[in-house]
């Protein structure tokens, strides 16, 4: 089963799981609590889902962008009839346009991102001078997050490997935090960060 498949077919029931909806919240807080949001924005969120970030972010900006590989998923973003928010059936790292963006954020996405190398570079080319990106994701973990690991590229991202791997690629003001930990029934919490940094 490829990772299309996998996330269309938990389009339909993401949004009852209160882990998600939980994890989604408390990323948007740290997100507003990190980055000034301005009415005249123009945000990408990418691998966007059913859009639980999404719709809040665009509640603070002028547009926002759902990128993701999962029509399902979008499909169930484009159900909310949300004027600012418009999607895209494209890979991230494949979005090919001449249009700049004031800022990119993401949830619990990039670990299923396999080449973080083409993904830095394009968020990179997609943002304004002094863009801003603002990505919540796995600390470090030891595999046991998933029930199934299909199409989960990365078992989460230590700082210092993520700090130098945004530096490399040209962003500033890079910065990663811990905003809140997930428990999981009889297992370790797993930490939860927040990547913020200026292009
Ligand atoms: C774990 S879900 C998170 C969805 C949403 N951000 C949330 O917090 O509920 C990951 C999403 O990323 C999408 N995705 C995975 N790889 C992607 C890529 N390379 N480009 C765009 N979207 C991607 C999947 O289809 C899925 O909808």
């Amino acid at each position: 089963m490829n990772k299309e498949n996998r996330f269309d077919k938990s389009a339909e029931t993401w949004d009852t799981s209160d882990t998600r909806v939980m994890l989604a919240q408390n990323i948007y807080d740290a997100i507003v609590k990190n980055i000034e949001l301005q009415e005249d924005m123009e945000v990408i969120d990418f691998g966007a889902g059913t859009g639980l970030l999404s719709r809040n972010i665009a509640l603070h900006v002028k547009s926002l962008l759902g990128i993701d590989t999962s029509s399902g998923m979008l499909a169930k973003l484009n159900d909310l009839g949300r004027d600012n928010i418009s999607t895209l059936h494209v890979d991230i790292c494949a979005y090919e346009t001449g249009k700049k963006y004031d800022g990119i954020v993401s949830s619990m996405t990039m670990h299923h991102v396999e080449h973080l190398d083409a993904l830095f570079t394009k968020m990179h080319t997609l943002l304004k001078e002094d863009g801003f990106l603002a990505i919540a994701d796995l600390m470090g973990e030891d595999g046991t997050f998933h029930n199934d690991n299909d199409g989960v590229h990365h078992f989460g991202f230590d700082e210092e490997h993520l700090i130098l791997l945004a530096q490399k690629h040209g962003f500033t003001d890079v910065k990663y935090q811990r905003i809140f930990d997930v428990t999981k029934e009889r297992k370790e919490p797993f930490g939860i960060f927040l990547l913020t940094a200026k292009k």
